[in-house]
């Protein structure tokens, strides 16, 4: 059987693993990480393309070229073939998904000493929850990925499934919930010893990079201007800004797309116009600076904080000297209460699909990074109140199980 690896292509995190001696191992794809954060620069001046960890700090450091995150979220959307100009490149997002994927193999082999040429791939069970066509067109999209990237078998396999292979042993009926960057998945499964059989899967286009938004706009993009008004350009009265700028600036997939003399000049033209011109002028100061994605960040960084301490500061002093608004743990819960309430539905949706009543489910698994927030750990509590609670390999459980499935075919 020819060699294969498991990649779990996260839309914040990726991971790979393989099968050696019928348990998983994770393959480092950065010296000492079990996962690379699933981030790219463009780098203009070097004329080359950096990845993970060196990408992010790339774009801290404010290198010129073009920083991109959450590609996956545009995976099945018109977005993604669209070409564009970088620098001297004309690029869709998929060549660029497809770039990385290939530095994911490259990496990959250099760490095992093997060559890969096929690969079992997680896939959210829905990338895209109200379109099923755009739903099967993500796994098109992100096949040919795979393909451009060097692989020639590709199988997918739902991320929360994998998860539940990797569990562990166990008696009876568990749920595996997986809230990870830009989805949230769910996977029912009944466990006897070392078996498991999935009972239904359910997945909702809802993870962590919308809560940056939701929280974004609702903290940081009034201090930006949002909510306020414009002065007509002719005679008198009032209306209020729009608000697709600040929604794609909130929104991690489509940052690097406002930078540009057009957005700029929009800006600009609402300062010009604005009855408080001071909020308006950092929404110019943001977008002339290319800082977009430093504010994101500081949402991103806020949120973590003030779930694990109880309060956080939202670090904007780069936009402005001084401007670090709060943020308290309830303020974060209060945000984050209808995105969790749509969590619990979906877990009871999960639960009808799979004909079981809540309390007959013994055990609650917990994945992906966004499980470790307060508000998503009691919404889950909460649907499934006769369940222990399980809680290691956040960022990994999904990987492990995809190296499993490795075994299966050839
Ligand atoms: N300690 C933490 N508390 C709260 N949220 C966190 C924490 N650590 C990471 N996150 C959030 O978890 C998300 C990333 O989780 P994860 O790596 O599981 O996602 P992913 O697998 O890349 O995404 P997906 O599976 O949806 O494609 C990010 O939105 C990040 O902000
Ligand atoms: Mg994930």
């Amino acid at each position: 059987m020819r060699p294969a690896i498991g990649i779990d292509f996260g839309t914040s995190n990726t991971a790979a693993a393989i099968l050696r001696g019928g348990a998983a191992r994770i393959v480092p794809l950065e010296p000492g990480q079990d996962t690379l954060p699933t981030a790219i620069f463009l780098d203009y001046a070097a004329r080359r393309t950096v990845f993970g960890s060196e990408a992010v700090r790339s774009m801290i450091d404010g290198q010129e070229g073009r920083f991109m995150r959450a590609l996956k979220s545009v995976l099945g959307t018109s977005l993604a073939r669209e070409r564009r100009q970088f620098l001297n490149r004309r690029l869709t997002l998929l060549d660029i998904v497809s770039e990385f994927l290939a530095e994911i193999r490259t990496r990959a082999e250099a760490a095992a000493g093997t060559e890969f040429r096929r690969v079992v791939s997680g896939r959210p069970v829905r990338f895209h929850s109200a379109h099923p066509e755009r739903n099967a067109q993500a796994e098109r999209d992100l096949r040919e990925c795979y393909h451009a990237a060097g692989f020639e078998e590709v199988r997918f396999v739902n991320e929360p499934e994998a998860a539940a292979r990797a569990a562990g042993p166990g008696q009876g009926l568990g749920l595996i919930v997986d809230i990870g960057g830009g989805t949230s998945d769910f996977t029912l499964f009944e466990s006897q010893g070392t078996a498991t059989r999935i009972v239904a899967s359910h997945g909702v286009r809802l993870g962590g990079t919308d809560f940056d938004r939701i929280l974004s706009l609702e903290t940081v993009m009034p201090l930006f201007g949002l909510g306020g008004d414009l002065r007509k350009d002719i005679g008198p009265g009032r209306h209020p800004v729009p608000r697709a700028l600040f929604h794609d600036l909130a929104s991690w997939e489509k940052i690097a797309f406002l930078y540009g003399p057009a957005t700029l000049r929009d800006a600009q033209a609402m300062a010009r116009l604005a009855v408080e011109p001071a909020r308006l002028n950092r929404l110019v100061r943001v977008i002339e600076n290319e800082i977009g994605h430093d504010v994101a960040f500081a949402v991103e960084a806020a949120k973590i904080g003030a779930n694990q301490d109880g309060g956080a500061e939202i670090d904007l002093t780069l936009v402005e000297p001084g401007l670090r608004p709060a943020l308290t743990g309830a303020e974060l819960a209060a945000t984050l209460a209808p995105s969790a309430a749509a969590i619990r539905a979906e877990i009871a949706e999960t639960l009808t699909l799979g004909g079981v009543k809540a309390d007959a489910v013994g055990r609650l698994v917990f994945v992906g990074g966004s499980s470790l927030l307060s508000a998503v750990d009691a919404a889950a509590r909460a649907a499934l109140p006769a369940a222990m609670v399980e809680r290691s390999d956040v960022f990994t459980a999904v990987v492990r199980g995809l190296a499993l499935a490795t075994a299966e075919d050839g």
